[in-house]
């Protein structure tokens, strides 16, 4: 069968051909990849900035959002029969029986930092015909989300940052408004996703992104009925004008210098996530004294999320539902191209082009 593989050492990536997997083992499940979408992750791994494969292997087979159709099951397993959807999980648990989120199978909290992520750190990923996992690690999803159930893991990341948010919010002493404020900074999947999953809980949301105010994301943001702002033509002190009070900012562009600018603006009792994963960038002047004065004399929270668990899982494909429900076809307007594996490259290297790209393996196999 085929697979996109990245080789780090060598600074290559190819379609590579892999030995069948097999049949299940009796916890398993195999199931056949019918799509893979493409994130910034795949195309930091392919300019080789980040990616590790299996531990004595020379290439990673790249993937971690994904959405497969069962095909065998092993003779344990219940909950799965062939035919039916699933999307499966990226991180799996580290071996460390101390690890006690690891142990209860909540790895996306790891303590010891040596989890392994399908397609991204240490274990295979998903761009390939047919896979075999855990039937545990993986999530059913109901037969009428085909056409969008691949966007369940990008999703997962919002809604473990909403997660987030809510508990750390019970340390408030008080229920929290009705009508809540949300900035969400960048319009990239992630951030999209984030503002639907904000819009759906009630939240006033406005994105804040560099696209310009006629660009088709920025007409997205308008029919969920949230606000966008082009980055290009207000700062930050019209945004902060603009969203009063700052009550939450889920920042999912990357971009450390605007973020940091951002959290000066952040309100009273408010929480700043963060949930991009910038490079390596040269240091830079931060105000530090004002963050460090408004943390504490407004009540901050600052907090980093990634990779999400099984509630966010469930909580995305509840929400795909939702979103499905209240705006129908916004979701398929994510969706910039559908391709077959032969053409993946030209969407993971070079300028990074649309919005979520998916590598569509009911097409043909060249
Ligand atoms: C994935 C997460 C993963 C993170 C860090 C993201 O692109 O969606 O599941 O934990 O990268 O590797």
């Amino acid at each position: 069968m085929k697979a996109f593989s990245v080789r780090p050492a060598q600074h290559t990536y190819a379609v590579m051909e892999l030995p069948d997997p097999g049949l299940p083992g009796p916890t398993q499940v195999r199931f056949r990849v019918l799509e893979v979408g493409i994130c910034g992750t795949d195309r930091e791994i392919c300019g080789f900035h980040y990616g590790f494969p299996p531990e004595g292997a020379e290439e990673l087979v790249i993937g971690h959002e994904c959405l497969g159709q069962v095909d065998a099951v092993g003779e344990q397993v219940e909950h799965l029969n062939p035919g039916d959807l699933v999307v499966p999980v990226v991180r799996l648990p580290c071996s460390d029986a101390g690890c006690l989120p690891c142990v209860e199978e909540e790895q996306d909290f790891c303590n010891t930092g040596n989890f392994l992520e399908r397609g991204i750190k240490g274990a295979h990923g998903f761009m390939t015909e047919y896979f075999i996992d855990e039937a545990s690690r993986l999530h059913p999803v109901p037969p009428h989300l085909r056409k969008v159930a691949v966007l369940t893991e990008p999703l997962s990341i919002a809604e473990k940052a909403l997660l987030q948010i809510q508990e750390v919010q019970e340390r408030l002493p008080w229920p929290p408004p009705k009508e809540l404020n949300a900035v969400v900074l960048g319009a990239g999947p992630i951030g999209l996703l984030g503002c639907m999953a904000f819009q759906l809980r009630g939240y006033q949301t406005t994105v804040y992104s560099l696209e310009p105010e006629d660009h088709p994301k920025a007409e997205l943001v308008r029919d969920l009925g949230a606000t966008y702002v082009c980055a290009r033509n207000h700062d930050l002190e019209a945004l902060d004008r603009m969203v009063q009070p700052m009550d939450v900012v889920y920042e999912a562009a990357g971009a450390p210098r605007l973020a940091f600018q951002l959290l000066k603006y952040l309100d009273h009792n408010g929480v700043f996530v963060f949930t991009g994963v910038p490079g390596e960038k040269p240091a830079s002047e931060l105000d530090m004294a004002h963050i460090m004065r408004n943390m504490v004399l407004k009540n901050q929270v600052v907090l980093g999320t990634v990779n999400a668990g099984r509630k966010a899982y469930a909580n995305a494909l509840e929400d795909l539902e939702r979103i499905e429900e209240r705006w129908p076809g916004i979701l398929d307007r994510l969706f910039t191209a559908h391709i077959p594996l032969s053409e993946a490259e030209h969407y993971l290297v070079g300028e990074s082009r649309g919005i979520k790209n998916v590598v569509d393996f009911t097409q043909v196999l060249s």
